[in-house]
């Protein structure tokens, strides 16, 4: 029996799905973070329970070759990231190996229709959006606890974010703010800060404070926005469209990843001017509109009633004609939703069983499926597969440094098989 602090000399046989050296004592796995594949190290356990322990590093004996020094300060604390003691080319290798591993156990898939992985023009800076928790400092929680660790600036976070991060420390009182998320736009350079706040605070004091620092001010309180400064929202431009966002509405973290998978999706979808097109979980309408262009009609369906409502300020602004709303939860489709070709980007959750039957049973031509978690991704494609064939997986990198990996999967109908011989058999009876 493993025990709580027992220290073992272990050899990493491999990378869990979320990035953990995994080692065996004869058949018990041990799972340990911060360690690669073929390193030797002592490990402390510090979690055991009846089929795996957990444990960390006191000591390497040897190292991989891929091993690199983290360049956050707080990337042994913080939960954020799960990868930095990795190389970017290790990261991508590990990424790609486990869309294959996933999609081969859970969907029996052949691997060979995974491309190889996109990855990420830039593994710093990336993030247009930062929640930060507050409580005496400000910070994020520490790896798997509720307990904050304060920190100065984030590596993953815009510039933008950082500036406002360090005024907000520097010059105003935090007094009944529990959380803050800075939204900021790549493009336009514009800023959103939002405070949730568990009781009333003094509005003009943050109104005057920060009218000059930021585009727009909102309030979260009671289940509520209320907008101080502005008027609600960014603006945001991904390939020649622009997009608003505002306080409660989904946007894609990593502004330039979007485009990759926009792209993607533009490419499998093979638009031709006959086409209809549904657009599930269309949040703020963004993919919809991205491809609106080449085909006769889009609709996009989302539940969120403020996406619902940019999804129609976006549309105004792009000058796209040819689509529509509608604000319903997407296992309500029906008959009448029914289009040639469907997109589907559902949360982590992946698609409801009434979705996938609504899906089988209108069957589009073909199905786009954007996913940000693959487990459910080879679950939905499981259950696809009755009448549909995968023609190809592409992985791309929107969060490096984490052990998140979004994929883009096309689908395409399964042809009904004509028994031909029979046919001309009976023909020539007629
Ligand atoms: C991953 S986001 C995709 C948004 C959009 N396609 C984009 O790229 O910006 C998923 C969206 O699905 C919405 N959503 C979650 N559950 C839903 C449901 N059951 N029915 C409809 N929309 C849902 C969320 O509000 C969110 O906007």
């Amino acid at each position: 029996m493993v025990k709580l602090n027992d220290v073992y000399k272990l050899t990493i046989e491999s990378l869990d799905h979320s990035g953990r050296g995994v080692a065996h004592i004869k058949t018990f796995p041990i799972f340990v973070w911060n360690a690669l594949d073929g390193e030797v190290v002592d490990v402390k356990i510090t979690r055991s329970k009846r089929s795996f322990a957990e444990g960390v590093v006191l000591k390497y004996h040897e190292t991989n070759i891929d091993r690199i020094t983290p360049i956050c300060p707080y990337y042994k604390e913080c939960g954020g990231c799960d990868l930095m003691h990795m190389s970017y080319e290790k990261e991508l290798s590990f990424k790609a190996e486990k869309i294959k591993e996933i999609m081969h156990k859970f969907a029996r898939l052949d691997t060979s229709l995974i491309q190889p992985i996109l990855s990420c023009n830039n593994i710093t800076s990336y993030r247009n959006k930062v929640t930060f928790k507050v409580e005496n400092k400000i910070g994020f929680y520490r790896k798997k606890t509720n307990h904050i660790i304060a920190v100065e600036k984030c590596i993953h976070a815009h510039p933008l974010i950082n500036e406002l991060l360090e005024l907000l420390r520097e010059s105003v009182v935090l007094q009944n703010v529990y959380e803050f998320v800075i939204r900021v736009s790549e493009s336009t350079l514009e800023t959103m800060l939002i405070l949730k706040v568990n009781a009333d605070i003094d509005e003009d004091y943050f109104i005057h404070t920060l009218e000059t620092f930021v585009t727009t001010l909102v309030v979260f309180q009671d289940n509520r926005y209320s907008i101080l400064i502005g008027n609600g929202h960014i603006r945001e431009k991904i390939g020649n469209k622009m997009y608003v966002i505002s306080a409660d509405s989904f946007f894609q973290v990593n502004t330039k990843g979007a485009k990759k998978i926009y792209d993607k999706v533009l490419e499998f979808l093979e638009i031709t001017e006959k086409d209809t097109i549904l657009d599930l979980y269309c949040g703020t309408g963004t993919i919809g509109i991205y491809i609106a262009d080449k085909a006769k009609e889009v609709c996009g369906i989302e539940k969120n009633k403020y996406a619902i409502l940019d999804a129609y300020k976006n549309k105004k602004i792009n000058q796209t004609s040819n689509i529509d709303f509608e604000c319903k939860d997407a296992a309500r489709v029906t008959m009448s939703d029914k289009m040639s070709k469907v997109i589907v980007d559902p949360p982590r959750a992946g698609l409801d069983p009434k979705t996938v039957d609504f899906l089988l049973n209108t069957r589009p031509k073909t199905i786009v499926y954007v996913s940000c978690d693959p487990v459910t991704l080879a679950r939905d494609i499981a259950l696809l597969r009755k009448r549909y064939k995968v023609k190809e997986i592409v992985p791309i990198d929107m969060f490096p440094r984490t052990q998140h990996v979004e994929c883009v999967c096309l689908l395409e109908k399964k042809v009904r098989k004509v028994n031909v011989e029979k046919d001309i058999l009976h023909a020539t009876h007629l």
